[in-house]
């Protein structure tokens, strides 16, 4: 059986019907509902706040995976967690002191992701690897669905897959931005396990969710 998970991202869904939305997706088997957060400060886009979050919390037992492109990302921890987040990820540049920002998520017993854009290096998370729970990559520049995969990205996936393996940590890795059926394939070669998709998930096979996440796990 495939350790592969699925982690739509909403971004892509009808934003007036969020709740059926996610109903939907967990009929169609999503392993995570993927919860893009933005401000138009840290990212130049708008999306949802933390009460939407909540409001959304009832439709749904699958972890919420809730991404941060909000700075500074501090004075919010609290509100996401909650709201219902179970995995909270933040961006190194949204923070003055990461490693302070991963106890705040922790403090409130949730699950720490950190995420690197594409120009962000590796070396940024290698430091706290051993206190969080997932690297979560960007093959985009973040801000928008419906861009193109920067395959490059992949060299971070393998460092990181090396890394994690060689130390033997729980770690887990999840790439965000791009995903298709084609390079769905290449990112699970280079060690992800976790793979995030909102235009594919959502537009492809005329939107057949259940289609479209087994086909995305499966490659
Ligand atoms: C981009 C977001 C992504 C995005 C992915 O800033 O973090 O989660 O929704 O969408 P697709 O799969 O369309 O690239
Ligand atoms: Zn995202």
């Amino acid at each position: 059986m495939s350790n592969i998970k699925i982690s739509p991202s909403i971004l892509s869904a009808d934003f007036s019907k969020l709740g059926s939305e996610i109903q939907n997706l967990e009929k169609a088997k999503a392993d995570l509902i993927h919860i893009d957060v933005m401000d138009g400060h840290f990212v130049p886009n708008i999306t949802i706040g933390p009460e939407v979050i909540s409001k959304l919390r009832k439709y749904t037992s699958l972890p919420f995976d809730v991404h941060l492109m909000i700075s500074p990302v501090d004075n919010f921890i609290k509100n996401f967690a909650e709201a219902g987040a179970d995995i909270i990820t933040i961006h190194p540049e949204a923070t003055d002191n990461l490693e302070n920002s991963i106890k705040k998520i922790k403090s409130f017993k949730k699950k720490v992701g950190v995420s690197l854009n594409p120009e962000t290096s590796v070396e940024k998370v290698l430091p706290v690897l051993k206190l969080i729970d997932l690297v979560l990559v960007m093959s985009v520049n973040p801000g928008f669905g419906g861009q193109k995969f920067m395959k490059e990205t992949l060299e971070k996936v393998k460092i990181l897959r090396k890394e994690i393996d060689s130390q033997k940590y729980n770690t887990e890795i999840e790439i965000d931005g791009g995903i298709n059926f084609e390079n769905s394939k290449k990112a699970i070669e280079a060690g992800v396990n976790i793979l995030v998709s909102g235009t594919t998930i959502f537009k492809e096979n005329n939107g057949d969710l259940k289609k479209n996440i087994q086909l995305l796990k499966t490659g």
